[in-house]
C-alpha cells in the first residue's frame, strides 16, 4: 500500500548553521515516538550532506528543491541529480510552481529532471497544480492532468512506481489559503483516476498524492483524512519543529 508522507520544503530559507540545527532537533524530536508517516525535509543544495550527516535516515529523509535536466558537464552553477543523490538525499522536489513560474521550467524541461532523478536513484516529488485564474475559469483537471501527462506518462509503470506527487493549487501557496478538504481530495479522487486510466489500478493505488498549499497543524488533520491525501508537502509550517511536528502528528 501507499505511504503516507510529510514532507517540509524550506525553500529559500535558513542559513548552513540554522538549517542544520533544525535538522537536528526535528530528529530529536521524532526520536522514540511512534510516527504514522515518512518524514522529509526539502532543503536547499548546500544543506544537503550535513544535514543528511546529521540525521538518522530511518527518521527523516532528505530532499533537494530541484536539480539539473543535464547530466554533467559545462552548465555553470548547476546540480546534477548524481550529485544529489551523493549527498545522501533519497528525493528531489521537481517542478514547483515557483520553479515553473520564476525558472521557466517547461514540462519538457520537467521531464529530463525526472529521467535523471531516478536513473540516479532519487524519487521524484513531482509538483502539480492550477493557478486561481485556472480554477476560476474551471480548467483546473485540465491542467493538472496535462501537467502530469506531459512530463510523466511516457515513464515505463515501474519507473511510474517510483514518483512521489504533490497537488499543490498554486493560490494556495503561502497565501494562508488552503484549499478546503472537500477540494483537496475532489483533484486528489481525479489524479487517482488519471493514473488508473494509464497504468492500472495497482500503480494508482501505491502513488502518494501529497497534498501543498498553506498546509499547517490547523488544518492538516482534516487535510489527511481524505481517503486521497497521502500526505503533505509543507513550506511555511516546516520552518520550525514547533510547527512542522504537529503536521507530522496529524497521522
Ligand atoms: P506553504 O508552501 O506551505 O508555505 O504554502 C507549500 C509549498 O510551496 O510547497
Amino acid at each position: 500500500m501507499r505511504k503516507n508522507i510529510v514532507a517540509g520544503n524550506w525553500k529559500m530559507n535558513k542559513n548552513l548553521q540554522e538549517g542544520v540545527e533544525l535538522a537536528k532537533e526535528l530528529n530529536e524530536a521524532l526520536k522514540g515516538k511512534t510516527i504514522n508517516c515518512d518524514v522529509v525535509i526539502g532543503t536547499p543544495f548546500i544543506h544537503l550532506a550535513a544535514v543528511a550527516n546529521n540525521v538518522d535516515s530511518n527518521l527523516v529523509g532528505v530532499a533537494a528543491q530541484n536539480c539539473a535536466n543535464k547530466a554533467s558537464g559545462a552548465y555553470t552553477g548547476e546540480v546534477s541529480a548524481e550529485m544529489v543523490a551523493s549527498t545522501g538525499a533519497k528525493y528531489v522536489i521537481l517542478g514547483h510552481s515557483e520553479r515553473r513560474a520564476y525558472y521557466h521550467e517547461t514540462a519538457e524541461i520537467l521531464k529530463e529532471k525526472v529521467g535523471l532523478a531516478l536513473a540516479n536513484g532519487l524519487t521524484p516529488i513531482f509538483c502539480i497544480g492550477e493557478v486561481l485564474e485556472e480554477r476560476e475559469s474551471e480548467k483546473h483537471f485540465d491542467v493538472v492532468k496535462s501537467q502530469i501527462v506531459d512530463s510523466l506518462f511516457e515513464l515505463s509503470a515501474e519507473d511510474f512506481g517510483k514518483i512521489v506527487l504533490a497537488y499543490e493549487p498554486v493560490w494556495a501557496i503561502g497565501t494562508g489559503k488552503t484549499a478546503s478538504s472537500d477540494q483537496a481530495q475532489e483533484m486528489h479522487a481525479f489524479i487517482r483516476k488519471t493514473l488508473v486510466e494509464k497504468y492500472g489500478n495497482e500503480v494508482a493505488d501505491n502513488t502518494s498524492i501529497l497534498y501543498g498549499g498553506s498546509a499547517n497543524a490547523d488544518n492538516a488533520i482534516e487535510l489527511f483524512s481524505n481517503p486521497d491525501v497521502d500526505g503533505g508537502l509543507i513550506g511555511g509550517a516546516s520552518l520550525s519543529v514547533d510547527k512542522f511536528m504537529p503536521v507530522i502528528e496529524a497521522f
